[in-house]
């Protein structure tokens, strides 16, 4: 098969990841997919500043369509973030025939279904996998190694933040406002938090979950949220005395024909497994009818892990180009959630 070209979108934290793994890997990832693979184009906003991986001035460009409707790119890559501007960027992608990796899970909470279908009817592969925690190969694990089982109920620790966060707070008994200082020096959380601390960032991906995991459409407006900045220490100091852990936790169940979906902080018993998920370390527990309780762990951001998920997409959309088999694999919702 011909080397295949990639065009990034983005190369900031997990950009730089990818660049690297693709660089650094790149015998395994020519033995698996049977040719080699090269950056072609990467999109940024600002061509003078210095990156945090080393790369070939020529190769970026802050014109879009040297990627978007270059004859010679086959995958687009998106890790820039954003939403409508590059919604625009993906559809103009897809109708140009290239197949689209993403790791933007504000963007598939909102328009997945509707990418989803314009990739199908283009014959393109669009796969998301690093849009929900990061590194664990979560999604796959719902589409793939739990396809054959009833999924009932899914508890998510899914945002490293504000797990960070509470497991500062309860385990050395600090202010909320100190460790989230902590937390932004550390890179773990955003100059605005709203997103994580409000609990909007776990509601997306406990969106994008609960859809792949129940088959059916559930959106933003489908999800119950609250956030953590309502908890204070006292709060972690008695749940602690009680043997309970506070987490914020995205719980999605089947009621009947209905999937209820929210977000919200919740005391566990220390026993449970996800009692002892740390820092910002996330966990998805998936209780399945045959398979009985799974839990996938790992690290749910940074730029290697996140990386890795981005990669490991690519390499199943040129295995799938090899066979011919591209825009096959998306699987249109079973159910309504009535
Ligand atoms: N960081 C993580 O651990 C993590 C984990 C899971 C998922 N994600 C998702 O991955 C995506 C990227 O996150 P990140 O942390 O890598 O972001 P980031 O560090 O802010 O990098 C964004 C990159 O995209 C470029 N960019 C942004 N808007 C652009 C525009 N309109 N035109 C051209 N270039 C643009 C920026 O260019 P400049 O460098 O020139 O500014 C930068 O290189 C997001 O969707 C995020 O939710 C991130």
């Amino acid at each position: 098969m011909k080397a295949i070209s990639i065009g990034l979108l983005g190369l900031g934290t997990v950009g730089s990841g990818v660049v690297q793994i693709i660089e650094s890997h790149q015998d395994k990832l020519m033995h698996q997919v049977g040719c080699s693979i090269s950056i072609k184009k990467i999109l940024v906003n600002d061509m003078t500043k210095e990156r945090l991986v080393a790369v070939d001035k020529g190769m970026l460009t802050d014109n879009p369509e040297d990627i978007l409707s270059n004859p010679e790119i086959d995958v687009v890559i998106e890790v820039m973030g954003g939403i409508e501007e590059t919604r625009g960027y993906l559809m103009e992608a897809i109708k140009n025939k290239k197949h689209i990796v993403t790791a933007n899970k504000d963007l598939m909470a909102l328009y997945g279904p509707e990418l989803l279908e314009l990739a199908t009817e283009n014959q393109c592969d669009l796969f998301y996998e690093a849009s929900v925690a990061g590194g664990i190969p979560i999604l796959r694990g719902l589409v793939d190694g739990l396809s054959s089982d009833r999924i009932t109920k899914m508890m998510g620790i899914v945002n490293g933040t504000t797990n960070f966060i509470l497991t500062k707070m309860s385990k050395e008994g600090r202010a909320y406002d100190d460790v989230l200082k902590e937390a932004q020096e550390l890179g773990f959380a955003e100059a605005d938090p709203t997103a994580d601390v409000g609990g909007l960032d776990a509601a997306r991906k406990m969106a994008i979950l609960s859809t792949l995991g129940f088959s059916m459409n559930i959106g933003l407006n489908d999800v119950e949220v609250q956030g953590i900045t309502e908890i204070s220490e006292e709060d972690l100091r008695y749940s602690k005395k009680l043997g309970y852990t506070m987490k914020l936790i995205g719980v999605a169940s089947r009621a009947g024909d209905r999937v209820e979906v929210s977000v919200q902080p919740a005391l566990l018993p220390e026993a449970h497994p996800l009692a002892s998920v740390n820092n910002e370390y996330n966990a998805v527990y998936v209780y399945g009818e045959a398979v009985g309780e799974t839990m996938f762990y790992g690290p749910g951001a940074g730029s290697l892990p996140t990386a890795t998920a981005v990669v490991s997409d690519m390499v199943t959309v040129i295995k799938n180009m090899r066979l011919g088999v591209n825009g096959r694999s998306a699987v249109s919702p079973q159910f309504r959630n009535n």
